[in-house]
């Protein structure tokens, strides 16, 4: 056996105290390569984290796809998607020994002697680089594709570990399309591998943002006595894209806005800014934690009235004309999916009796924007003239999870002059203002989990389910009236339905 070259960490400042967490040895196979996903996200997050010195020395990467490629071209492929798209620099020494560790596979997803293969290179990996037996089977492929290739997983003997070794299989949503097909999948892969082994991806949980959420709340006492009905009028959690479908309407025509982010991004985004605080960070506690918060959630009694869907329609962004969903490549022109939605969720607990979380998402809207605003009540009294507190609105708390990640504090201030007028000021925290390093991209702290076993930011089936609970009623409602989503011009704010939604209990959204 060679030994791997250790991997060397131009990035790391030797004055940093806090320790790397470092993979052992392993490596991941990734079924569906030729996906956008993968080119863009996993294969520079993975060199991103062999730039930081935080693979093992002889990690190893392997293709699996139908492409008539051998170990070269998949190399090359890697190799063009990290110089497109890694977040840190590129560096000759740190792609040199990444490369040594890159293999592919060719075969379909019902190709037993192709799956023999990839067993049979993983052994040889194990062997020449090190990997220790510990292999990671990143599933990148359409939903339709699981029951294969978890079968194929298991038929091949790849899912079984012997003693000192770990296998791990990571999903990419979507994680069902409904509660049941959500439990049948859990049953699925629940047969191939135990729960301790699988980590379903919610990349929004990788964000710095999204984990600074549980810093801002429960590492303060600033803000923990407020965030409660006593004194939160609404929430508003907004994701909000300027683009459109893209390449990608295969995936999403038929799926949607709130099945592509609200079953997900953004109950998971609710559950963290809802949720006790745990016991401890263990992942246990922190998942029991916002499963409490998902089994509270009450649908609206009128699900019409208390949801918005829309559809882009031609318009501009960015001074440029872009063109509606229904004219997109791949939609069918009568799709009645959305591409907008809003919906308007309770909590029953005591903390959260009363406060509605709004959670609204869209593509080829105003501007590319995430964020979590908790809205208080007005003060009880205001001791000013009326007139002198005119421009003064709630204060909110507002969490930019992207992009200028940062919290935004909006308060009243009295305006420099003779009167005691007072109108809304804005106090900022900006992550690039008060640290010097960037934040890592939300795969790269996922893929790092998963090769250190730790599954604190991967929903489990529970959570899973708890979502689709929450979305199924409105899904089955919205069905039923066959309507046509409302069109809404690109460039705006979506349908004016969503701000009918919002003015039937006297609110109105943000503009971001
Ligand atoms: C994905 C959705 O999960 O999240 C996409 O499938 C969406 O439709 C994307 O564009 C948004 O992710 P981000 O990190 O760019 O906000």
């Amino acid at each position: 056996m060679t030994s791997p070259q250790p991997v060397v960490n131009p990035l790391r400042d030797p004055r940093d105290k806090r320790l790397p967490r470092i993979a052992g040895p392993s490596s991941v196979v990734i079924f569906g390569v030729t996906g956008d996903l993968s080119r863009k996200k996993l294969m520079p997050a993975i060199y991103d984290l062999a730039n930081r010195g935080l693979l093992p020395a002889g990690f190893s990467l392997i293709g699996f796809a139908r492409r008539d490629w051998d170990d070269e071209d998949f190399m090359a492929v890697v190799h063009d998607a990290v110089k497109q798209y890694a977040r840190t620099p590129f560096s000759e020494e740190v792609w040199r020994h990444l490369a040594e560790g890159i293999r592919f596979v060719q075969g379909t997803f019902d190709d037993d002697v192709a799956f023999d293969t990839l067993a049979q290179t993983l052994r040889d990996l194990d062997h020449v680089r090190g990997t220790g037996g510990n292999h990671a089977f990143y599933l990148s492929i359409p939903p339709g594709a699981f029951p294969t290739v978890l079968q194929q997983l298991k038929r091949s003997g790849l899912c079984e570990q012997q003693a000192g070794e770990w296998r791990r299989v990571v999903i990419e949503k979507p994680f069902g399309h409904d509660l049941e097909s959500a439990q049948a999948l859990n049953a699925l892969v629940g047969d191939v591998f135990p729960s301790s082994s699988v980590f379903r991806i919610d990349h929004y949980l990788g964000k710095e943002t999204v984990q600074n959420l549980l810093a801002l709340r429960f590492a303060n006492q600033l803000f923990e006595p407020i965030w409660n009905s006593h004194y939160v009028d609404h929430v508003q959690i907004t994701q909000a894209e300027d683009i459109g479908v893209g390449g990608r309407a295969g995936y999403y025509d038929g799926i949607g806005a709130a099945r592509d982010v609200i079953q997900n991004h953004l109950l998971q985004l609710m559950a963290l800014t809802a949720m006790e605080e745990p016991v401890s960070f263990e992942p246990r506690e922190l998942r029991r934690e916002k499963a409490k918060v998902l089994s509270a959630v009450q649908v609206p009694d009128d699900i019409l009235s208390g949801t918005a869907r829309g559809q882009y329609s031609t318009g501009w962004q960015g001074g440029v004309k872009v063109q509606g969903y229904l004219e997109e490549d791949g939609i069918p022109p009568s799709s009645t999916t959305e591409t907008y939605a809003a919906v308007k969720l309770l909590i029953d607990t005591r903390r959260w009796a009363g406060v509605p979380f709004y959670l609204r998402t869209g593509k080829r809207l105003g501007k590319r924007v995430t964020e979590i605003a908790v809205v208080f009540k007005r003060a009880p009294h205001l001791p000013f003239s009326h007139t002198d507190t005119e421009e003064l609105g709630s204060n909110a708390l507002v969490i930019r999870v992207q992009p200028d990640e940062g919290i935004t504090i909006r308060f009243g201030s009295k305006v420099p002059g003779p009167s005691m007028e007072v109108r809304d000021v804005n106090m900022d925290f900006s992550y690039g203002q008060s640290f010097t390093e960037a934040s890592p991209e939300a795969y790269e702290r996922l893929i790092l989990d998963v090769l250190l076993g730790e599954p604190s930011l991967f929903p489990q089936d529970e959570e899973v389910e708890l979502s689709w609970k929450i979305l199924d009623p409105i899904e089955k409602v919205w069905a039923k009236t066959k309507a046509q989503p409302e069109a809404y011009l690109s460039g705006t704010w979506g349908p004016a339905s969503a701000d009918a939604m919002m003015a039937r209990d006297g609110r109105t959204w943000r503009r971001p």
